[in-house]
C-alpha cells in the first residue's frame, strides 16, 4: 500500500481528459491508449501519485487505488455493496479492530474487503456463502487486493442457516453481518452465534425485504432497538463560483437494518405507547407479507421471495463459471497466491469489462 511502484500493484491512470483507466504493472507490459503508449515500466519506481508522459507527451497521473476505487473496478458475479453503504456497515455496526465478526452471503467479496480492513489482523471475519462459484469469486478478489488469502479469514460455503453452527460456538461472534435475499430465515442462528450486546446488520435492497426483516428481528423475541436507514450521497460539483450538487447520483442502492442482541432469556419490557391509528392485526400484517400472517393462511416462504420477485436477476451457472475465471485471472495478474485446488484453466479473455474501463 505504500512505497514506490512495482510490479504487480494496480494503478489508476487519469488523462487529459479525466479519463480512468485501471491496469496492473507487468514486466514488458504496455498501457496503449489512441493518443500513446507508457511503457509500465516508465512507472515502477515511481512515488505513487506520480505524473508519467506517454509517447505523444500527454501526461497521466498515476495513483494506487483505494480500496474502494478497487472494489468498484473488480470482476463481480453478484451485485456488490457500494462503498457508500459499507462505510455505514462499519460505523452503525460498530466493526472494531479485533472483533469477530461472521457475514454472508459473500458474494463478489465487496463487503468482505472492508470488514477485513475494519477488524484487523487482530480480528477474524467469518464469512458464509451458499454458491461455491460465488465463494470462488470473492476468494480471487480478496486476493487480487491482499495479495493471498489473508490468515484471518474463514470461508465457509454453504447456507449460513446450516454452517454457522458448526464454525462458531454460541455466543462467541461479535458482530453479524448479513446481505442475502431473505435474511430473516438467518435471524435465529444470527442470535444463537452473538455474544450479548451484540449487533446484528442487514442489507437489502427492497421495502418488502425491509419490513420482513424488521419484523421477523421483533418477532424472535433476541433483539433490542430494530432500526432502519439508507444512506444517500450526493456528490458536488465545486468549481469557481459554479458549486451545486452534481446531475448525476446513486439514487438507490439498499437499506441497513441493525439491532442488539439481548442477553439469553433477557425479555424486553413492553413499551408503553399510546394506542393509535397505526396498531394493526395479525391480519393486517398478513395482507403485506403473506408469510408472516395469521397461521395456516401463508404460503411458505421460498414460494414468496425470489430474487425475480425482489427484482433481482439470477446468473445462470455458465455465466458464474466465466466470471470464477476472469476473477482468478486478475488475481493471477496482480501476483496473487490463490488457494490450492482453486486455479483454474485460464480464459481467453483476460480484460472482464469493468465499469472504469480497467484492463
Ligand atoms: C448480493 S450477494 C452479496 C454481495 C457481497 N456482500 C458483496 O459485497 O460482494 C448475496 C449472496 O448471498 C448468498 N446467499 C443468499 N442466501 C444465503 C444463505 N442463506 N447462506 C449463505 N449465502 C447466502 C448468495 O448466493 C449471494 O452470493
Amino acid at each position: 500500500m505504500r512505497g514506490p511502484f512495482q510490479y504487480g500493484d494496480r494503478v489508476q491512470l487519469t488523462g487529459p481528459k479525466g479519463r480512468l483507466n485501471t491496469i496492473t504493472l507487468v514486466r514488458e507490459g504496455e498501457f496503449h491508449s489512441h493518443r500513446g503508449v507508457i511503457p509500465h515500466a516508465e512507472i515502477v519506481g515511481r512515488p505513487d501519485a506520480s505524473v508519467v508522459v506517454n509517447s505523444s507527451g500527454e501526461e497521466y497521473l498515476a495513483l494506487r487505488p483505494l480500496l474502494s476505487d478497487f472494489v468498484m473496478s473488480m470482476p463481480r458475479g453478484a451485485a456488490i455493496v457500494y462503498p457508500k453503504d459499507a462505510a455505514q456497515i462499519l460505523s452503525l455496526a460498530d466493526i472494531f479492530p479485533g472483533a469477530r465478526v461472521v457475514e454472508a452471503g459473500v458474494g463478489s467479496g465487496a463487503l468482505s474487503l472492508h470488514l477485513l480492513r475494519g477488524v484487523g489482523s487482530d480480528g477474524a471475519l467469518f464469512s458464509f456463502e451458499r454458491r461455491d462459484e460465488f465463494a470462488e469469486i470473492a476468494t480471487a478478489n480478496v486476493v487480487a487486493f491482499s495479495g493471498s488469502v489473508p490468515e484471518n479469514w474463514t470461508l465457509s460455503v454453504g447456507d449460513l442457516q446450516e454452517t454457522l453452527p458448526t464454525v462458531c460456538a454460541p455466543g462467541s461472534i461479535d458482530r453479524v453481518v448479513l446481505d442475502m435475499l431473505a435474511p430473516w430465515e438467518c435471524v435465529d442462528v444470527a442470535a444463537e452465534a452473538l455474544a450479548p450486546g451484540g449487533v446484528l446488520i442487514c442489507y437489502v435492497a427492497t421495502v418488502t425485504q425491509l419490513s420482513r426483516t424488521v419484523e421477523q428481528i421483533r418477532r424472535s423475541g433476541g433483539f433490542a432497538h430494530a432500526q432502519a436507514s439508507e444512506t444517500l450521497v450526493r456528490g458536488w460539483h465545486v468549481e469557481g463560483l459554479a458549486v451545486r450538487p452534481d446531475h448525476r447520483m446513486v439514487a438507490h442502492t439498499g437499506f441497513l437494518v441493525t439491532a442488539r442482541r439481548l442477553a439469553p432469556g433477557t425479555v424486553l419490557p413492553e413499551l408503553k405507547r399510546r394506542a393509535s391509528k397505526s396498531d394493526f392485526s395479525e391480519a393486517d400484517l398478513g395482507s403485506w407479507l403473506p408469510d408472516l400472517g395469521p397461521e395456516g393462511a401463508a404460503p411458505a416462504s421460498a414460494e414468496v421471495w425470489t430474487p425475480e420477485a425482489v427484482g433481482e436477476r439470477s446468473k445462470s451457472d455458465k455465466v458464474l463459471r466465466k466470471k470464477v475465471r476472469e476473477t482468478q485471472q486478475f488475481a493471477r495478474e496482480r501476483g496473487g497466491e490463490l488457494p490450492a485446488g482453486e486455479a483454474e484453466e485460464r480464459p481467453e479473455r483476460a480484460d472482464p469489462a469493468r465499469p472504469d474501463g480497467a484492463a
